[in-house]
């Protein structure tokens, strides 16, 4: 429990935030997925509400109540996700991508059950790149919201953060170590790194709830301090 009440760093302002994973349709009872429990992308939304702001919160399909106050629009897989993110994006003055998007999805969706026939012991799956919901938003020339992203890694950390920071045109990205035990999918506490152009700082081990404040407060400060 805080003793103070949050900074209210962002009345007034309008933030969406994606969270969880997709789940990409293989035929009428599979898909492809991941592990992600959308704990971090929801903390953050509570915390954004917390700090007075209007939140729209996109979420994958994931098992967690919705926080108090904010808007929700549950998504299934990727695009539905990008089409969802680009319509909150337009109003919004901070994106968050806190969703561990399926990379690529099923060429096809089979409208039966697959079977496994006869003969070969493999088999194999085409498959296609989904859009990269975040990059497309950062890269906007018009409407476009201060823009956040994480990176999930298990190895050279920040070197990869700072490649997809650069890659996707990132005003922050949150680097996870996803290979520390208490660092990151799943679990209920989790330890980051904030990449800006100007510099990084470490968020030691954590609850959730307690990092998604101080990110919102490092990330309000960046977005709209005067
Ligand atoms: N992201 C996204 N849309 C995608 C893939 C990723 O918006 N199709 C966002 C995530 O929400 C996160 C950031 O991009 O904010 C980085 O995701 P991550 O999986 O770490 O990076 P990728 O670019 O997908 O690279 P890779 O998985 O190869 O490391
Ligand atoms: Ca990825």
């Amino acid at each position: 429990e805080r003793l103070l009440a949050p900074a209210q760093s962002l009345t007034g302002r309008r933030v969406a935030i994606t969270a969880g994973p997709t789940r990409e349709a293989l035929d009428p009872v599979r898909f492809l997925s991941n592990h992600s429990s959308g704990k971090m992308g929801f903390a953050l939304a509570a915390a954004a509400q917390r700090a007075g702001a209007d939140v729209t919160l996109i979420a994958g399909p994931v098992s967690l109540a919705t926080p108090p106050g904010v808007k929700r629009v549950d998504v299934i897989d990727a695009r539905q996700m990008k089409e969802a993110a680009e319509r909150a994006a337009d109003l919004c003055d901070l994106f968050i991508g806190a969703a561990a998007v399926a990379d690529f999805r099923p060429v096809e969706v089979a409208q039966q059950k697959i079977k496994k026939r006869g003969g070969s012991d493999t088999d194999s799956l085409a498959l296609v790149k989904n859009p990269d919901i975040v990059a497309g938003i950062a890269g906007r020339r018009e409407r476009r919201p201060f823009t956040v992203g994480f990176a999930a890694e298990t190895e050279k950390v920040e070197e990869h953060a700072r490649d997809k920071l650069k890659r996707k045109k990132l005003d922050l990205i949150i680097a996870n170590d996803v290979s520390v035990p208490g660092g990151g999918f799943n679990s209920d506490r989790n330890a980051v790194t904030v990449i800006g152009a100007d510099g990084a700082t470490h968020l030691p081990s954590t609850l959730k709830s307690e990092l998604a404040d101080q990110l919102i407060e490092i990330i309000a400060a960046r977005a709209f301090a005067r």
